[in-house]
């Protein structure tokens, strides 16, 4: 089926990434190395599938960083749009802050640090057949006491927003991915911070706009942590999140070019290898994600981490849930368990440092 509707796409990659510091750090979240290649690369190899080629990026960390890796996005057979932000508006305010550069009546908007695999054109599809003001995707989740849910009635009407409970009376959380009508994000207000889940939502709801729910329970990750982003990183080489920007076959580990895995080490569990990356005898990866030039010496564990572009990881050292950020040194024989971070640059002398968050 072809897209009837004629649709913009904006792409929300404004974050700091906090949390996924010291990552952020040198880039911005939405262009970390995932399964070898951007996030962004998996996000916009999904909207090129629905159909849909004009993209507007809605940055402001780091803004350039965007334009230098797509430039205008012919590559992709996309084409892209930045829109830069002085000062950090907000989802809502960059929403807002791209209404000039839509040129269609509706618009999807994404937030750009989840993966999915619903379906956009049934999402495009509900909007259409509902005549709704903005379709939002609502997911289906096994523990939505850890999100604000959001119950709908029999007709699919959004009914409220409602915070964190203990007990939600749904398990629909709010996906990060609203189809606009183009008229809506006019009124939303300029110039300022807004927050389309805090804010904005909630006020159209007052104001008595039609709201609709597209409830789907396919694959759908919020990359915004280190144990998601590896969670992620994983799914995507195993074929078990969806993509058509993989930068190899589907397996148990993706070996980019120029990376060396001594024969008697252990790469599994979806790992990425970045290019010119070493793993050496005796070693183990499992379920990570080694960017460009990362190097992890004979016998050492790497499980649930990531190591920055250059880190090095010493002989027989033990890191899992950890962070490494570029170019650090954990020394050999040191052990780091779940939250630790090491910032970028730091070396951890050889000889045994234990640390774990929660020591
Ligand atoms: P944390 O700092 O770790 O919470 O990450 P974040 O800054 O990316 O925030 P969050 O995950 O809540 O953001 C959701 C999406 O909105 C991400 O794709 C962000 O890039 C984007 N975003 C958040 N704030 C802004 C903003 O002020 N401007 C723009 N253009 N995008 C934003």
């Amino acid at each position: 089926m072809t897209t009837e509707l004629e649709v913009d796409a904006v792409v929300l990659v404004g974050g700091k990434g906090t949390r996924l510091r010291p990552l952020t750090l040198s880039a911005p979240k939405p262009m970390l190395p995932t399964a070898g290649t951007p996030y962004l690369s998996h996000l916009f190899s999904r909207i090129r599938a629905a159909g849909i080629r004009h993209v507007v990026l809605g940055t402001s960390y780091r803004a350039e960083v965007f334009e230098e890796y797509f430039g205008d996005g012919s590559a992709l057979g996309l084409e892209l749009e930045y829109v830069v932000e002085d000062e950090p508006l907000d989802t809502g305010g960059a929403i807002r802050n791209v209404y000039d550069r839509l040129r269609a009546e509706h618009a999807i908007i994404f937030n750009g640090d989840i993966l999915s695999g619903a379906d956009l054109r049934e999402q495009l599809r509900t909007h259409v057949d509902s005549g709704a003001d903005v379709t939002l995707h609502l997911q289906r989740v096994p523990d939505p006491s850890r999100f604000g849910s959001v119950p709908t009635d029999a007709d699919g009407r959004v009914q409220a927003f409602l915070e964190k409970t203990p007990n939600p009376p749904t398990d629909q959380i709010n996906a990060g991915c609203y189809v606009f009508r183009r008229s809506v994000v006019e009124t939303i207000p300029t110039g300022r911070r807004v927050s389309v889940e805090r804010e904005t939502f909630p006020g159209l709801l007052e104001a008595g706009a039609h709201l609709h729910g597209f409830v789907d329970s396919s694959y759908w990750l919020d990359v915004g942590t280190p144990e998601a982003f590896v969670r992620g990183s994983a799914d995507l080489v195993r074929g078990i999140a969806p993509t058509s920007a993989l930068a190899g076959p589907t397996g148990e580990s993706l070996v980019l070019d120029g990376a060396r895995v001594a024969d008697t080490a252990v790469v599994s569990g979806g790992s990425t290898i970045g290019a010119k990356a070493e793993v050496a005898a005796g070693a183990t990866v499992t379920g990570s994600v080694l960017f460009d030039d990362a190097a992890v010496a004979e016998g050492a564990t790497v499980e649930r981490s990531v190591l920055g572009r250059g880190a090095r990881v010493g002989e027989g050292a033990v890191l899992r849930g950890v962070v490494v950020g570029d170019g650090a040194t954990v020394g050999a024989g040191c052990e780091l368990l779940d939250g630790a971070r090491v910032w970028p640059g730091i070396t951890l002398p050889d000889g045994g440092i234990r640390f774990s968050s929660d020591a």
